[in-house]
């Protein structure tokens, strides 16, 4: 890997220079030292380009500059080895040879060279007066070179330092080169257990690069269109939703950012292709390089960035590994102290997302423990791991004294649930736990409890008796069931029936009340709607804010009413 240094090489052109004739022997010598050359500086590059691929998934910068000086160093050694061989070709002398590979290196014209064996003033040669010189120029650049950079990182300490004068611990000195490669800046880490609020921006990203993760996955990697920095701040969990028209509709859909934060010329998202459906077919069949798609975002609160837990245990069923990613991403990006637990569950081998990167960043980070389990082996892989479903056992097994650890979740509603109840059982406090549903997103979400239904009043009842009685006009699919409660949408000046398995969005889609959506589970806030009048209850609430509680802003696609209410639509 990237650690192994070679010692610097050793240039050609200085034995060339002291070679004073060609013989034969000292010709051999030339050929055979220029191809050694080339074939040390061919490996060399092929492992520096290696080691420089895998440093930049891991995004240590600092391995990445190491990797590019040893690339610089292959291909010099290539070079002064092809540049002896050419020479050599021409039937130059050896002399010559080294100018030849002098003057390529400085960029200097022919015309520029002196002529070998003209003497110049002092009585000195013209090769050996340029040679000087050239010598002199170039120590004098590097000289000039170091300086400015050693400028330019002073400035840039002063700046880091003065940025950031509330932050009780310094880091160490050896950590600052980290901050000034030329890798994109990574953010501060924040320290808050609270989340920090991301202000949301709305603006369309270009599709840079499309990668197949699965036979059903891909991940979509999307830029600034001018290829300036993401153009917002995000925190390691949150999710952005994007929007597309089709046929005369509006169709949203949220998908997490899988890139942590740390990296802030692009974010990626990995989508899983649903067989019948709308967006993430679109995404799949219809989206290429190039194109621009509309984004708002970024949302959530499911998100950590290692602060307020000394440790982070992640539970992720199938592509719901895409939220866990981007914070196992962020935290071993900032070589995070804490211990990292991965428990991963997928369907197949072949539906294994994110294998090979996760091994690779087990394998750098020893803190980072993955207990990977899989419902079938898939033909033509291999697995020597767990199988079935994550159960009790698995848990115990996985993460030691889980009961003390914090807990994110986040997979298909079926498995979460089960989950739920094994950690209940292992007697991990129901606040430890922190979770994320992906949909689905077309009307399905699963029904409030049953609740007992108080009967209404008497003039509400006669009213509901009404509006009852203009729901059997109604479409059959647009029709709610018996109602207990009226909405009035104000702005639309319309008013419906309220089942109380029916949310304010699902009443207002029935009767042509336009309210934005995109997750419909709570998360996204995209349905935030004025409640004017009334009560209601809402299972999730995770996109609302203390300060949205307190203007009386609900959710419409978790808002249910067992009384007459009236919204701002
Ligand atoms: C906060 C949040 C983050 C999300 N992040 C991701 C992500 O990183 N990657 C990703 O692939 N998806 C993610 N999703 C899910 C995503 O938003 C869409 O719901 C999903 O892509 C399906 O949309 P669709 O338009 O293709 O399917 P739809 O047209 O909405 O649905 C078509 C059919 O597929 C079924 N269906 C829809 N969604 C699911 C589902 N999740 N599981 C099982 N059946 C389903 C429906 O029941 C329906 O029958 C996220 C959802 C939320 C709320
Ligand atoms: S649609 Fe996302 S919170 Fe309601």
């Amino acid at each position: 890997m990237g650690c192994m240094q070679r010692p610097p090489v050793k240039q050609l052109y200085p034995q060339l220079m002291e070679l004073p004739a060609m013989t034969p022997e000292a010709r051999a010598k030339i050929e055979h030292d220029a191809q050694a050359r080339i074939a040390a500086g061919t490996a060399a590059l092929a492992q520096a380009q290696n080691d420089y691929h895998h440093a930049m998934i891991a995004n240590d910068t600092a391995a990445m500059a190491t990797a590019m000086a040893r690339q610089r160093t292959a291909l010099g050694e290539m070079e002064s080895g092809t540049a002896a061989l050419r020479a050599l070709a021409e039937g130059q002398p050896p002399r010559q040879i080294a100018l030849t590979w002098f003057r390529d290196q400085m960029n200097l014209s022919p015309a520029a060279m002196p002529v070998e064996g003209a003497v110049g003033p002092l009585g000195i040669s013209w090769l050996h007066l340029v040679s000087m010189a050239v010598v002199a120029a170039f120590a004098l650049t590097m000289a000039a070179g170091a300086i400015a950079r050693h400028r330019r990182s002073v400035a840039l300490v002063n700046q880091l330092t003065r940025a950031a004068p509330a932050t009780k611990a310094m880091p160490p000195i050896a950590e600052v080169p980290r901050v000034m490669a030329p890798a994109p800046p990574p953010e501060p880490p924040r320290s808050s257990a609270a989340p920090v609020r991301t202000k949301t921006w709305t603006g369309k990203l270009r599709v840079a690069a499309i990668v197949r993760e699965t036979p059903h996955v891909k991940t979509f990697r999307l830029v600034e269109p001018t290829a300036g920095p993401i153009p917002f701040t995000f925190m390691p969990g949150q999710f952005l939703t994007f929007s597309t028209e089709a046929d005369g509709r509006t169709i949203r859909r949220s998908y997490t950012i899988a890139s942590p934060p740390t990296r802030n010329s692009y974010v990626e998202i990995t989508v899983k292709r649903e067989d019948e459906g709308e967006f993430s077919r679109f995404l799949h069949d219809k989206v290429s390089v190039g194109d621009t798609l509309r984004v708002s975002g970024p949302s959530g609160l499911f998100t950590f960035d290692g602060g307020g837990a000394d440790s982070i245990v992640l539970i992720a069923g199938g592509v719901g590994i895409t939220p866990m990613m981007c914070v196992i991403r962020h935290l071993t990006d900032q070589s995070w102290p804490g211990e990292i637990f991965l428990v991963f569950a997928m369907r197949s081998t072949e539906e294994f997302i994110f294998r090979e990167e996760l091994e690779y960043l087990q394998r750098r980070h020893p803190r980072l423990h993955v207990a990977a389990t899989i419902g079938a082996r898939s033909e033509g892989t291999s697995w020597m791991g767990l199988e079935g479903p994550i159960v009790k056992d698995t848990l115990v097994h996985a993460v030691p004294e889980i009961e003390k650890r914090r807990i994110h979740l986040c997979g298909p509603p079926p498995m979460m649930e089960a989950i739920r109840g094994l950690l209940k059982e292992l007697g991990v406090p129901q606040d430890q736990i922190k979770t994320e549903a992906f949909g689905p997103a077309t009307g399905l979400v699963p029904p409030s409890r049953p609740s007992p239904i108080p009967s209404p009043p008497a003039p509400v009842a006669r009213l509901l008796e009404k509006v009852n009685t203009d729901a059997a006009d109604l479409p059959p699919s647009a029709a709610p069931g018996p109602a207990t409660a009226i909405v009035s949408f104000a702005r639309s000046e319309k008013s419906a029936p309220m089942p109380p398995d029916k949310s304010v969005l699902e009443v207002a889609e029935s009767i042509g009340v336009p309210i934005d959506y995109s997750c419909r589970v709570g998360t996204c806030g995209i349905c935030k709607t004025k409640l004017l009048s009334g009560q209601v209850t809402m299972e999730v609430q995770d996109a609302l804010t203390d300060q949205d509680k307190a203007a009386g802003i609900i959710l419409a696609c978790q808002a249910h009413a067992l009384r007459d209410i009236a919204v701002d639509a």
